[in-house]
């Protein structure tokens, strides 16, 4: 049986088919699909098979596709308003066209018809379930992973968390979510489950703060602030409109508890607990510790 995983070459894929192979899948049956496929030539000397695949080139991913029967969709990362829902009812359609017969798509917690990142994925999961595909959902909270995308420099520098409500949220490391999408891709009885991939816990914005303030040894409180504070913020570090209705929306949606689920399918699928914020954390720690020592 060959199994597809597009967006191969983004951090995500890279995960997912590093532990398809230390799992014990042969290389020879995985079909790694990116848009670039030089960036996976180190996968292709492992003998995975890697080809072009594009959501928006149709045609040619529709003959990438070929021969497989059990694909990943990994979501596109252009958050511009109106791209990726297109771009993945052709991935879908694609892999209908091309005879894939199973088809898992990683969506997100609180997929729903709102802000435009969520409204992508909730229309990418209503187009699956009609394609008549045997299909699985894994739907992953937010990534603690973000916090270093300008959280955890943030809360050291300033002391503060800023969030607009202390509501929870099941947030996860991108390591568990693509450990939870191998298994999925390695083994059977899927078939119409949708799973959510989140970290043990439902952590409140006081919680971050704490995890941040424990690991790194520096005070740091939850404060909170308005949409509008939060949204400026975000304009203020010189983030494109598109990308703040985008960050914005996730907190807004965190807000108002639409990503406050927690459940223990990383470990159910994968065999080992899913990570801690402070476990990932500390073995995240020493991206700061080089940072700090490149300035
Ligand atoms: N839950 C969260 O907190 C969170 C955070 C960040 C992102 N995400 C979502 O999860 C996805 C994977 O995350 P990541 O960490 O791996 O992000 P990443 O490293 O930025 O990867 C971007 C991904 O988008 C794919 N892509 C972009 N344009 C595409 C197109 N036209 N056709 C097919 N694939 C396309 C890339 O595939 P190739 O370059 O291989 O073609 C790659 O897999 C992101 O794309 C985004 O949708 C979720």
């Amino acid at each position: 049986m060959a199994i597809g995983v597009t967006g191969a070459s983004g951090q995500l894929g890279r995960q997912v088919l590093d532990n398809l192979l230390q799992s014990g899948v042969s290389a020879a049956g995985i079909v790694a699909l990116t848009r670039d496929p030089a960036k996976l030539s180190a996968y292709a000397a492992k003998g995975i098979v890697v080809r072009a695949g594009d959501f928006d080139q149709p045609a040619e991913l529709q003959a990438s596709l070929k021969g497989v029967d059990r694909l990943l969709v990994i979501p596109a990362s252009d958050l511009r308003p109106g791209i990726r829902g297109p771009q993945h009812r052709n991935a879908i359609n694609a892999a209908k066209a091309a005879g894939v017969g199973h088809v898992i798509y990683i969506s997100t917690a609180g997929a729903h018809r709102g802000q435009d990142l969520f409204k992508s994925h909730y229309e990418t999961e209503q187009a699956l379930f009609a394609s008549g595909l045997a299909w699985t959902v894994l739907r992953m909270g937010m990534y603690y992973d973000n916090l270093w995308m300008g959280g955890i420099a943030y809360a050291l520098s300033a002391g503060v968390y800023p969030a607009v409500a202390p509501t929870p949220e099941g947030k996860v490391a991108r390591s568990d979510v693509a450990a939870a999408a191998a298994a999925l891709l390695a083994s059977s009885g899927h078939d119409t489950h949708i799973y959510h991939a989140t970290g043990p816990a439902a952590l409140t914005p006081a919680d971050v703060a704490a995890a941040i303030a424990e690991t790194f040894g520096k005070k740091v409180d939850a404060v909170t602030v308005t949409q509008e504070q939060y949204d400026g913020g975000l304009k203020a570090a010189g983030l494109p409109d598109f990308v703040v209705d985008a960050i914005g929306g996730i907190e807004a949606a965190r807000a108002k508890g639409q990503l406050d689920i927690v459940t223990h399918d990383v470990a159910y699928l994968t065999g080992r607990k899913a990570l801690t914020l402070k476990e990932y954390l500390a073995s995240t720690k020493h991206l700061a510790e080089a940072k700090a020592a490149a300035h």
